[in-house]
């Protein structure tokens, strides 16, 4: 019996071969795929993600299953006693499969992580139990009591709220907003010494407005300070960390999990920044807890791997139906139209062969018509879901001004550019695209004919 416990143990903790990666950093790629942070110039511009994901540690089953095994444990145990001192102090951690507790590491989760920094091509990766405590748990890292942060003025509700309401009062952290497409005012903003951050959405929630992540990148970092990106909107289609952002963060709740079944968060970027944020003392991942489940992150791992699939097609059909709407008359904005603000730089960063972006906007003007819209759309020919969120294969539409922007008052929403009537569509790929198409021109014909 002891034998068999010894044989089924992890090796011991004097022994030093094998594997000299640690669990956290994400390995060179073969083909280098995956290029360190801060590498603008090296910066392979023909890069895949999907590539980099194909790069990256397959982990196998404990009885070699294709797929991992899922460490359902929440403790670890050890052989010697001497061992747990050693792993508190640090000298024995991930990087050697030594684990203490979940809400710490754990391989699983770590695993998820690996496939979201290559994804993202960052160092390193740690996966949370939404996008909001990724962001949250990121500026409580970067800031401290009395400094301040640059933030875009379109941002999603829950992390404008988190930025002008919550900072402020629970850690004295300050926040000016600004037009991030405005270089200028974006630099006036910044306070020399106190501004330790620059937030920005890499396509914003809802007004899809592209950040020129390197040119705010170049800015900040003369400045000293750090860029952090929102990539929710645009994993596969855009890889800020390529483009200089220091940190990238992700609502996993949305295109990467597809699913609409789970909520979850990343932060990618490099290994110190994650590893200062699992610390024992000053953490706010370890202090503050937003640890995901080990079965949840399981789910997920299983899911990326065809995320650049969905990705292709979430694009290629928001590109068809926001042509054909701007076709028919209505306001769309959508960054793969050429009359969009941002199109040529779009076209100037995105990575290859993923298109323009899963979301486009109808603006109907009043809150009313977009209401109308959306119930015809959903109760008379089935083409969408009336629904918060994104990235599902399902399309899914809301009023941003009354649902996830209402965090934000009628002038903050004003200045951020979003109208009352702004219908926002995550488009879905399930059905045929014809299909749907047919779904939306009936809709549209039938709110012209009808008063409700
Ligand atoms: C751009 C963006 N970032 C962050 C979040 C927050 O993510 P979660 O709901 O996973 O906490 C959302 C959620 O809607 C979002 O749209």
């Amino acid at each position: 019996m002891a034998d068999t416990l010894t044989n089924m143990k992890r090796r011991s903790a004097d022994d030093n071969d094998g594997d000299d990666s640690t669990a956290l950093v994400l390995k060179k790629s073969k083909a280098g795929a995956a290029k360190a942070v801060h590498e603008h110039d090296e910066w392979e511009w023909d890069v895949d993600p999907a590539a980099s994901l194909a790069n990256a540690r397959h982990e196998f089953g404990e009885h070699g299953g294709v797929n991992m095994s899922i460490e359902a444990s929440a403790t670890f145990t050890v052989m010697e006693a001497e061992t747990m001192r050693r792993m508190f102090s640090g000298e024995l951690g991930p990087e050697r499969d030594f684990f203490i507790y979940s809400r710490h590491f754990n391989p699983t989760v770590l695993n998820l992580g690996r496939q979201m920094a290559a994804l993202e091509g960052t160092e390193a990766a740690y996966c949370t139990a939404s996008g909001m405590s990724a962001i949250s748990s990121v500026l409580m890292q970067l800031c401290s009591s009395g400094d301040h942060v640059v933030a875009s003025r379109t941002l999603y509700g829950g992390t404008h709220a988190l930025l002008s309401h919550f900072l402020p009062r629970a850690s004295n952290i300050a926040t000016t907003f600004v037009d991030a497409g405005d270089l200028e005012e974006v630099g006036r903003a910044m306070v020399e010494g106190r501004t330790k951050v620059l937030y920005v959405e890499a396509m914003s929630n809802p007004t899809l407005h592209v950040a020129d992540i390197p040119a705010l990148s170049r800015m900040a970092h003369q400045k000293g300070v750090k860029v952090v990106v929102d990539n929710t909107f645009a994993p596969m289609v855009l890889s800020p960390a390529r483009l200089g952002a220091d940190v990238v963060v992700h609502s996993v709740s949305k295109f990467i999990s597809g699913g609409a079944d789970i909520i979850a968060g990343a932060i990618c970027g490099p290994s110190s920044l994650i590893n200062s944020m699992m610390d024992l003392h000053q953490g706010p991942l370890m202090i503050l807890g937003p640890t995901m489940n080990a079965k949840v992150a399981f789910e997920l791992s299983a899911r990326i791997p065809h995320l650049s699939l969905r990705m292709k097609e979430h694009c290629h059909r928001a590109m068809v139906f926001a042509t054909r709407m701007k076709k028919l008359g209505l306001k769309v904005i959508y960054p793969g139209l050429e009359d969009h603000p941002q199109h040529a730089l779009l076209s100037s960063i995105a990575n290859k062969d993923y298109g323009f972006g899963g979301i486009l906007c109808l603006d109907m003007g009043t809150e009313e018509r977009a209401n109308r819209l959306m119930h015809h759309l959903q109760n008379y020919t089935q083409f969408g879901l009336m629904a918060v969120s994104l990235g599902y294969y399902e399309t899914l539409m809301s009023c941003s001004g009354s649902s996830t922007s209402s965090e934000m008052n009628a002038e903050e929403r004003e200045l951020a550019g979003i109208s009352p009537g702004l219908v926002r569509m995550s488009i879905g790929y399930s059905g045929t695209l014809e299909q749907r198409w047919t779904q939306f021109e009936k809709a549209l014909a039938r709110m012209h004919h009808t008063t409700n």
